[in-house]
């Protein structure tokens, strides 16, 4: 990204609106308050994308909930489970409690499938699943998410607190880059 340019000179192309990604949001949030509203759930934002989803969500949602976070980094080539490093782990014991793991997007699949194995070995009483983006053409391993917010096709997108290279979180949208963003920097 150029320095002193603003971030939203660099995007080809909006993917999904401010105000398309509130109507998700909205519509999210009364699927979880039909199925979770009632049970006192634990939420778990994925870090780091999913923090500006997390907090919209979260004020969407009008029932006591605990929210919390956990840091995976997935150092696989996306093609095998298991090599999920927890970096930052929740802050409390989720056994017998209801589960929300909460997610900026759905690629190879790999990070929320190995994550929702990792936490249910720890007695939750449920774990379910809610991701902001689905890639489904992207997948590698066998996951869907119980509750998803929009498809999008299997391409590189920032914006909403995705990133490329730490950037462009603050995007208010989604939307895909310009395509010598992508290129690393020759200087
Ligand atoms: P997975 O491939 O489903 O395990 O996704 C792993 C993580 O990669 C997601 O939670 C995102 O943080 C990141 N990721 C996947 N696709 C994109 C993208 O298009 N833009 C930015 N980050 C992405
Ligand atoms: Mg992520």
């Amino acid at each position: 990204m150029g320095r002193g340019r603003a971030p939203r000179d660099d995007v080809a192309e909006v993917l999904v609106t401010g105000q398309q990604l509130a109507e998700v949001v909205d519509r999210l949030a009364r699927r979880l308050t039909a199925d979770v509203g009632d049970k006192n759930p634990i939420l778990i934002g994925v870090l780091t994308g999913a923090f500006v989803f997390m907090a919209d969500l979260i004020r969407r949602l009008e029932f006591p909930l605990e929210a919390d976070f956990i840091c995976a980094r997935s150092y696989g080539d996306g093609t095998a489970a298991g090599d999920l490093v927890i970096e930052m782990d929740v802050g409390r014991d989720i056994a017998g409690r209801h589960v929300v793991i909460v997610d900026d997007i759905l690629d190879s699949g790999q990070t929320l499938g190995e994550l929702v194995r990792i936490l249910q070995e720890r007695s939750p009483a449920s774990v379910r699943t809610c991701c902001l983006l689905d890639k489904p053409q992207a997948r590698t391993v066998e996951f869907e998410a119980d509750y998803v917010g929009i498809q999008i096709p299997d391409r590189f997108v920032v914006g909403y607190g995705l990133d490329l290279g730490y950037h462009y979180r603050n995007l208010p949208f989604v939307g895909v880059l310009r395509p010598e963003v992508y290129r690393p920097a020759q200087d």
